[in-house]
């Protein structure tokens, strides 16, 4: 069900690349070109990973990976390099140069290799969060249209792609022996949490400059990306909803 589910989805969505409009570069300050096109290859980058899972998910053995499954998998990480493609675009329409390395894609590549599939799949989860709050606060928030068609679009594919993270870690919880399905679940969340704490604060380090000028503050980033996790199932038996009530207050 799960699978093809998804695999409908995901064989649904294909579609072409969308290039930005051409009124993106005049619709935006000129002195914000440069530093929105810095802090979208960041994003662009991690957007081109996910290449290892792409390949290896047919082969790997776990019992919540079904066939429509797995490529319901390997369509998910082509649509992040559609995502990829897309950024790119955006960014050589503002003038910048796409980036080849940075460290923050490092730190995230290396976390999601630690463990396994299963972690794997947790730290794109919370990718997936991350990205959904940045992409809506820039589309909403610097007055343009073009750049608003852009990255909603891809906020929106996201929203879908953490639907489908909170469905695959709510089956493979249900895949448990009934004995150890609520520790595996606290054990899945502790670790989710963990994740996101950090991927918070990276946003917050490495993109403050952009999100403070949509007038983001910290505390409205980790409320808007709690919110995102509270209003998921398998996310919401966890203290999110709560926390993500309590930071609104
Ligand atoms: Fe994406
Ligand atoms: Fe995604």
């Amino acid at each position: 069900m799960l699978g093809t589910t998804y695999l409908a989805y995901f064989e649904g969505n294909a579609r072409e690349d969308r290039a930005p409009a051409p009124s993106l570069a005049t619709e935006l300050p000129r002195a914000l070109h440069a530093p929105l096109a810095t802090s979208l290859g960041r994003f662009q980058l991690g957007e081109s990973a996910g290449g290892k899972i792409h390949d290896e998910i047919t082969t790997l053995k776990d019992v919540a990976l079904d066939a429509p499954t797995r490529r319901a998998v390997q369509l998910y990480i082509e649509e992040e390099w559609r995502h990829a493609r897309e950024l790119s675009r955006v960014i050589h329409a503002l003038g910048g140069e796409l980036q080849r390395t940075h460290w923050t894609n490092g730190a995230f590549t290396a976390c999601r290799r630690l463990l396994g599939l299963r972690t794997k799949m947790m730290t794109l989860a919370i990718a997936e969060v991350i990205g959904i709050v940045y992409y809506r606060a820039l589309a909403a928030g610097l007055g343009s249209p073009a750049l608003h068609g852009a990255l909603s679009c891809i906020a929106n594919e996201e929203s879908r792609h953490l639907d489908f993270q909170a469905a695959f870690f709510e089956r493979a919880v249900e895949l448990t022996a009934p004995r150890l399905r609520e520790p595996y679940r606290f054990l899945l969340q502790g670790l989710m949490w963990a994740v996101l704490v950090a991927a918070c604060a990276v946003l917050w380090l490495d993109h403050r400059a952009l999100l403070r000028h949509v007038g983001l503050r910290p505390h409205a980033v980790f409320a808007a990306c709690f919110g995102e996790l509270a209003s998921r199932r398998f996310l919401r038996l966890c203290p999110g909803a709560t926390l993500g009530a309590w930071l609104k207050t």
